[in-house]
């Protein structure tokens, strides 16, 4: 496992509509790994690909209660239900900070790390860093709809 650089706004790729993995291959499953030892490395409770320079669609979350990647995440738009306004950071935005709304509870699809399709019932934090990386795979940062931003330079 490596530790990999963490991709910095405004750099392009934050901003590219990832690509879908077609195949689950051992790369697939490192870069997973590499995420997750990335992330934990950071602090951060999520790690989407671009993140880490590479454009397809791979997310991984842990919010305390263990790894989960998910590879081609789509959110069930029918499934989403709530709305809650907290706080976000991003590890490619560091030192900022903004109140999002996100839906409270959200139903995921995709693939786990060996291929599977899997679907995932989040609420909470856990529902809000499931929509919050997934966003990074479609070029969409935090910042671009948090209702207020903080920068930690402003206090
Ligand atoms: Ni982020």
């Amino acid at each position: 496992m490596a530790i990999l650089e963490i991709v910095k706004d405004p750099d392009p790729v934050l901003r590219r509509k990832a690509e879908p993995v077609t195949q689950v291959t051992k790369r697939i499953r490192r870069l997973i790994k590499d995420m997750l030892e990335t992330m934990y490395s950071a602090d951060g409770v999520g790690l989407a690909a671009p993140q880490v320079g590479v454009s397809e669609r791979v997310i991984v979350v842990d919010i305390g209660e263990g790894p989960v990647a998910l590879i081609n995440p789509e959110i069930e738009i029918d499934e989403a239900s709530g709305k809650e306004i907290d706080v976000e950071g991003c590890l490619s935005i560091p030192g900022t900070f903004g109140y999002v709304e996100r839906a409270e509870e959200v139903v995921v699809n995709g693939l786990n790390e060996t291929g599977r399709s899997t679907r995932i019932k989040a609420e909470g934090l856990f529902a809000r860093a499931l929509q919050h990386e997934t966003d990074h795979l479609d070029g969409v940062l935090f910042i671009d709809h948090a209702l207020e931003i903080q920068s930690e330079t402003d206090k």
